[in-house]
C-alpha cells in the first residue's frame, strides 16, 4: 500500500490517506483546486483504481472566498493590498513520517499572491484516525487578515444524515443531543473563552443511514482538538451534500499574520467506523490513551477530594482525617481541594486572594510540609488544588498587578464569581512566567506532590488584552490559548510525571485540545449519581473513562438534592475514574465497608475499565427505565457490565440488555460486584457463551433485594465476566 501511496503522490493527482481500517481520497491535480473523492472504510488497490469522482457537489478541499462568494468557506482572506478574493491551487503533495503518523502536506498557492496554505493529513495507521489541519503563510509584502480560517471542511453525501453532539450547562455538561441533518445551518459554538465544552462540545458524530446505533451503521467521528473557542458549522443547501466546517470561532478573533508568519490551525480528528457510534468511541477512546492523553497507559489512583466534604473548611486535623479515613478505605490519594491559601487576603469564600499561592497557616500551622508528612504516614500520596489563571480584585496579586488581567480598554473590569474574580492574560508573557512558577515553586518546594487539581472558574467577559496593541485586540482568544499551550508545555517537559486534572467549574475543559497536558477531567460539579449517567453516557463518546472524573457523594446530593442509595452512587462511580468526594467522617461503619469493598473489587476491574473497549448497550436518553454499558479487555477475556435503572415504578417492565463486543465462543463466568442482596444473583457464578449474553443477554431483578428497613427506590447491578480457559 505505501509504495501505492508513493507513486500516486508522485503522479500528484490521486492522494490516499490511509490508516489500518479508513481510506481517504483527495484529487490534487496541479494547478486544480484540491478535492475530497471518498472517505470510509479501506479500499483496496482495486478499488482505488475504479473509484468514481463525485460530480453532485462543491468538493472543494478547503473552499476560499473570493469566486464563488454564496458558497460558505473554509479560509477568507483579506490580502495585504485589500484585496478579498483568495484562489487556492495545487502546487505539489508531499508526505513524510511524523512522529506517530505519517503526514501528507497538499501545497497550495494563490496563483495571484505569495500566501501559501498547506492542508495537512497524519494518518495515525494503528488508531484509524486521520488528524487534519492547516497551515497558512504569509508570502504578501505586508500583514494580511484572516476573517476564516477553519482546521477543515469535509463534504458528507445526503441520505438521511444524523448528528449527535454535545451540549450542556454547568452541573449539567455533556448532555447528548441526536438530530437529522436538515436543509439550513447547524452551528455548534463556543464563546467562553478560557473553557470550551460547558455549554457545547467541539466533538460531532454523523450516522450516514439513519438515526443512530450504538453498535451498527456507518458512522464519521470529528472532534476539534482546541482549548478555546470554535465552531463546528453543518451547511446543507441545495446540493447533494451537507458541508462540515470545524475551526477556531473567528468572531471577534480576526487575525493579522505578519509578512513571513505561518498560522496553524488546531487539529480536527476524524474516524470512522461501520460499528456504529460505539465504534467510533473506541477509535476516540483508542487513540487518546495511546496519542493524547497524558499518562494514557498508566493507571489511576483511587482519590478522596476535600471539596463537597469541607469546602473552604481547611484545616490540619480535618485534612489528617480525611487522609486516615481515604487510607482505610483503601484509597491512594487524597486531594486538598480550594481554600487552603491567603496570607493577607485568608480565602475564606471565593470572593478573594486567587493568585496569593501562599499557605494560610491559621488553617494548616505546619504547612503543606505537614499534610505530606501525614499523607505518608496513612500510606497515601497527596494532591493540592490551584487555580493558576486567575485572580480576585481582593488579592495581594491584583494590588501588584492591575495589569495582568483581562480587560476591554478604558473600561472598568468586569468581575465573575464571588463578585471579584478576574482572568488573568495569558497573552501576556509575564503572566505564562507567573503561572509557571506557581506550579513550579509548589513542585521545588514539595516535590512530593503528586496530583494538581488545576481549576479555571471564569469564563472572559470583557474583550481586552492589556498587553496585546490596540490594533491586535481581536488576538485576545487565540492569543490566551497560545500562552495557555505555552504555559503546559513548560510544566510538562519539567513534570512530565505529575498527576494533572483539568477542571473548569466542572466539565468545562474536557477537549482533547487540553488533554495531551492532562490526566483526566472533572466531568462535573454535579456529583448526583441519576444526573451522571446522563453525562457521562454524553462523555463517553468521545472520551475514555480513564480521563472521567468520577466521584462518590453524599445524599441528599449537594446540587440536586436527590437521595440515591450508596449502592448506586458506587455503581455509578464505578464506571469512570473513581473517587470519592465526601465527609467520611460523616458515614456509617456500613457505609464504610461498603466504600471498602467497592474500592478493593474497583482495583480487580481498573485496568478493563480504564483501558478497555465501550460498549454502550441501552441508552438513558431512550428513556427505557434503565441504561446499561459495559467495558470490554482488549483480548476479550474479561469485561464488565453495568445496568443502573433510571426511573422506579412497581409493575414495570424494561428490555432485556444484549451484550456486546464479547467472544461468541468463549464462555463467560458471572461475578456481581458491590453486592448488597441477601442471596447472591440465580446465575451468580455460572457461564454462558458471549454468543448467548450477546443474542440474548441475562434477566436481572428488578431491585436489589435487601432488608426491609435498607429498601429504596434506586437499583443497579455491576457484572464481572471472566471466560473460561
Ligand atoms: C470549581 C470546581 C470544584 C471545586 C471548586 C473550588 O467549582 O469545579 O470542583 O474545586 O471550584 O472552589
Amino acid at each position: 500500500m505505501c509504495s501505492l501511496m508513493l507513486c500516486l503522490v508522485a503522479s500528484a493527482k490521486q492522494v490516499v490517506i490511509e490508516t489500518a481500517h479508513l481510506s481517504l481520497v483527495l484529487d490534487a491535480t496541479e494547478g486544480k483546486a484540491p478535492a475530497y473523492v471518498y472517505f470510509g472504510s479501506k479500499l483496496s488497490a482495486n478499488e482505488l483504481n475504479h473509484i468514481q469522482i463525485p460530480v453532485e457537489g462543491r468538493m472543494d478541499a478547503y473552499p476560499a472566498y473570493g469566486l464563488n462568494c454564496p458558497a460558505e468557506p473554509a479560509l477568507a482572506i483579506r490580502h495585504a493590498d485589500g484585496n478579498l478574493s483568495t484562489v487556492l491551487t495545487v502546487k505539489g503533495v508531499n508526505s513524510a513520517v511524523e512522529g506517530n503518523g505519517t503526514v501528507t502536506r497538499i501545497h497550495l498557492l494563490d496563483p495571484v499572491y505569495q500566501t501559501t496554505v498547506d492542508l495537512c493529513y497524519k494518518s495515525v495507521n494503528d488508531v484509524d484516525m486521520i488528524e487534519v489541519w492547516t497551515e497558512i503563510s504569509n508570502g504578501e509584502k505586508n500583514t494580511i487578515h484572516l476573517t476564516r480560517f477553519a482546521s477543515a471542511m469535509l463534504p458528507i453525501r445526503r441520505g438521511d444524515v444524523w448528528a449527535s453532539h454535545l451540549y450542556g450547562s454547568w452541573a449539567n455538561e455533556a448532555r447528548l443531543v441526536e438530530e437529522p441533518l436538515n436543509q439550513g445551518i447547524l452551528e455548534v459554538r463556543n464563546n467562553d473563552g478560557t473553557r470550551n465544552s460547558h455549554t457545547d462540545h467541539a466533538e460531532m458524530m454523523f450516522s450516514l443511514d439513519g438515526k443512530a446505533q450504538e453498535n451498527s451503521g456507518d458512522v464519521i467521528g470529528a472532534a476539534l482538538c482546541y482549548s478555546g473557542n470554535y465552531q463546528l458549522r453543518i451547511v446543507t443547501d441545495d446540493t447533494e451534500y451537507h458541508y462540515f466546517f470545524a475551526g477556531i470561532r473567528e468572531a471577534n478573533s480576526e487575525y493579522h499574520l505578519r509578512k513571513g508568519e505561518k498560522f496553524v490551525t488546531p487539529h480536527l480528528a476524524l474516524t470512522f467506523s461501520k460499528e456504529g457510534l460505539s465504534g467510533v468511541s473506541r477509535n476516540f477512546h483508542k487513540w487518546g490513551r495511546k496519542y493524547m492523553l497524558a499518562h494514557g497507559d498508566k493507571e489511576r489512583k483511587i482519590l478522596l477530594n476535600s471539596w463537597e466534604g469541607v469546602y473552604f473548611d481547611i484545616n490540619q486535623q480535618g485534612m489528617d482525617q480525611m487522609m486516615g479515613d481515604i487510607a482505610s478505605m483503601g484509597g491512594e490519594l487524597f486531594v486538598m481541594d480550594d481554600g487552603w491559601f491567603g496570607d493577607k487576603y485568608p480565602r475564606k469564600d471565593d470572593s478573594s486572594s486567587l493568585g496569593d499561592w501562599v499557605v494560610d497557616r491559621n488553617k494548616l500551622p505546619e504547612g503543606i510540609e505537614g499534610l505530606i508528612r501525614d499523607a505518608k504516614k496513612h500510606g497515601i500520596k497527596f494532591g493540592i488544588w490551584i487555580e493558576p489563571e486567575m485572580t480576585n480584585t481582593v488579592s495581594e496579586l491584583y494590588e501588584k498587578h492591575p495589569d495582568w488581567v483581562v480587560k476591554a480598554p478604558n473600561r472598568d473590569v468586569v468581575t465573575g464569581r464571588g463578585g471579584t474574580q478576574l482572568v488573568l492574560d495569558l497573552a501576556n508573557p509575564a503572566v505564562q512566567d507567573y503561572c509557571f512558577k506557581i506550579v513550579d515553586d509548589l513542585m521545588t518546594k514539595y516535590p512530593d506532590i503528586d496530583y494538581i487539581k488545576w481549576d479555571a472558574n471564569m469564563d472572559i467577559r470583557n474583550h481586552g488584552s492589556q498587553y496585546l496593541s490596540m490594533d491586535n485586540q481581536s488576538h485576545l482568544y487565540i492569543a490566551y490559548h497560545q500562552g495557555f499551550a505555552k504555559l503546559c508545555d513548560r510544566i510538562r517537559a519539567k513534570y512530565p510525571d505529575l498527576t494533572i486534572q483539568a477542571c473548569a467549574s466542572g466539565g468545562g475543559r474536557a477537549n482533547w485540545g487540553v488533554l495531551p497536558w492532562f490526566d483526566e477531567f472533572w466531568v462535573s460539579d454535579n456529583t448526583d449519581a441519576l444526573q451522571r449517567i446522563y453525562m457521562q453516557w454524553g462523555t463517553s463518546y468521545f472520551f475514555p473513562a480513564i480521563a472521567m472524573a468520577s466521584h462518590i457523594s453524599a445524599t441528599p446530593n449537594h446540587t440536586v438534592f436527590r437521595t440515591t442509595s450508596l449502592k448506586y452512587r458506587i455503581d455509578v462511580a464505578m464506571s469512570g475514574r473513581l473517587g470519592m468526594e465526601i465527609q467520611p467522617k460523616n458515614m456509617t461503619e456500613a457505609e464504610k465497608t461498603l466504600c471498602r469493598n467497592a474500592i478493593a473489587e474497583y482495583k480487580q476491574i481498573r485496568p478493563i475499565v480504564q483501558f478497555g473497549d465501550i460498549y454502550r448497550l441501552l441508552s438513558p436518553y431512550d428513556r427505557k427505565g434503565a441504561a446499561s454499558m459495559m467495558y470490554v479487555a482488549e483480548n476479550k477475556s474479561k469485561a464488565v457490565f453495568y445496568w443502573w435503572k433510571t426511573e422506579s415504578f412497581q409493575n414495570e417492565h424494561l428490555p432485556r440488555v444484549k451484550m456486546a463486543g464479547l467472544n461468541s465462543e468463549k464462555m463467560y463466568r458471572i461475578h456481581e460486584l458491590n453486592r448488597v442482596d441477601l442471596k447472591p444473583l440465580s446465575f451468580e457464578g455460572q457461564s454462558f457463551s458471549g454468543a448467548y449474553l450477546m443474542n440474548h443477554g441475562l434477566d436481572l431483578p428488578y431491585r436489589n433485594e435487601v432488608e426491609y428497613s435498607q429498601k429504596n427506590d434506586w437499583s443497579s447491578r455491576v457484572l464481572l465476566l471472566e471466560a473460561e480457559n
